[in-house]
């Protein structure tokens, strides 16, 4: 008999459920929040409130399109953190009411795992390709910024991360400074498409080892935008493509340098991408152009598989489930990653 795990996440602004049969994705329905969007950032009572509204329907949505009735489910996996604690709430209290009124386990799965495994989603009708173990993984997300050696599914190494601000939290910040809104990467990378990398040049850090920092990159756009604006009022206006290109450029640079010096010191040549920030096309076609150059095996998983959604979720928990895990009812939801 196959193993149906049901997934759901719920860490943020999105709440998703999904069901996959022996690790092949049957449904995935994603419910994305738009009562954000007037605030600029994601307010985390409105999206509490919206999860409770959304997580019913979502979670019927995926096992009626996944073919399956709720008593054929073998497990529940669910993103137990980090995130925000309101709507991982909502999450976690579901998979317990559905657990114990199916009598079924329960998998809790960090969301970042979730992340890292997105390139084991396995689609029907899709050709298999996933990468083989240890490789690493350039994890890059809204919260986020690190280079993984993903040992075996359940086994972790973190090889670099930010020590400030995360590469997405950049693209967001920059964007709402530049006037273009939120969330900032799509519309930082669909401007960028038009315009020149080459033309301006942003401060890189200079962290050492493999870590990284974004906060200065986000400074030196921020003092040079102010000076241009000094000389000529219409520059951000006349100018947004090529700074929306050259902003991304130099971010781009940030987290391949490091990235390509995890391969040479590791000698991993499995190089995988996850988190929303790996959708952005600038970084997908110079994580393959690298891999060519490198010799790398390179997996960047399907843009709507980048940013949140359950697939992740009930992949990871398929992975956990697998090898034992089983969650007592008595968890409770972590925000921080240090707690998980
Ligand atoms: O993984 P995610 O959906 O949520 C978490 O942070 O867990 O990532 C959201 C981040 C946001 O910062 C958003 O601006 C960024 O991913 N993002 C992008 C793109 N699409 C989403 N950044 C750059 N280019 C994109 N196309």
């Amino acid at each position: 008999m196959a193993d149906i795990i049901l997934g759901i996440e719920s860490s943020c602004d999105d709440t998703s459920a999904a069901v996959i049969a022996d690790g092949v994705l049957l449904s995935n329905v994603i419910a994305s929040q738009q009562v954000h969007k007037d605030f600029g950032g994601v307010v985390p009572e409105l999206a509490s409130r919206a999860h409770e509204q959304n997580i019913v329907p979502v979670v019927s949505e995926a096992i009626r399109k996944a073919g399956i009735e709720a008593k054929d489910l073998t497990a529940i996996a669910f993103t137990r953190g980090p995130g925000l604690l309101g709507s991982l709430l909502v999450g976690t209290s579901f998979a317990k009411a559905l657990s114990l009124s199916l009598d079924i386990p329960m998998v809790m799965v960090n969301h970042l795992q979730g992340h890292i495994l997105a390139s084991f989603i396995r689609q029907p009708d899709v050709p298999v390709r996933e990468p083989s173990f240890p490789y690493l993984c350039l994890l890059v997300s809204g919260g986020n910024s690190q280079i993984v050696k993903v040992v075996s599914p359940t086994e972790y190494e973190i090889l670099g991360q930010t020590i400030d601000d995360a590469v997405g939290e950049a693209f967001d910040k920059c964007s709402k400074m530049l006037g273009l809104g939120y969330p900032g990467g799509p519309v930082i990378d669909r401007l960028a498409q038009s315009g020149d990398p080459q033309r301006f040049h942003f401060a890189k850090p200079n962290i050492p080892g493999l870590d990284y920092s974004f906060s200065g990159v986000k400074t030196s756009l921020l003092y040079f935008v102010r000076d241009q604006m000094a000389l000529d009022p219409h520059f951000l206006e006349n100018n947004k493509e090529d700074l929306c290109a050259s902003f991304q450029k130099t971010l781009i640079d940030i987290l391949l340098q490091k990235l390509i010096r995890a391969a040479r010191e590791t000698r991993i040549r499995e190089i995988a991408i996850g988190g929303g920030v790996s959708a952005n096309s600038g970084l997908r076609d110079r994580m393959v152009a690298e891999g060519i150059k490198r010799h790398w095996n390179t997996y960047l998983p399907e843009r709507k598989f980048t940013t949140d959604n359950a697939a992740m979720i009930a992949v990871a928990g398929w992975f956990q489930y697998k090898a034992g895990v089983r969650t007592p009812l008595d968890v409770a939801p972590v925000s921080r990653m240090a707690d998980f």
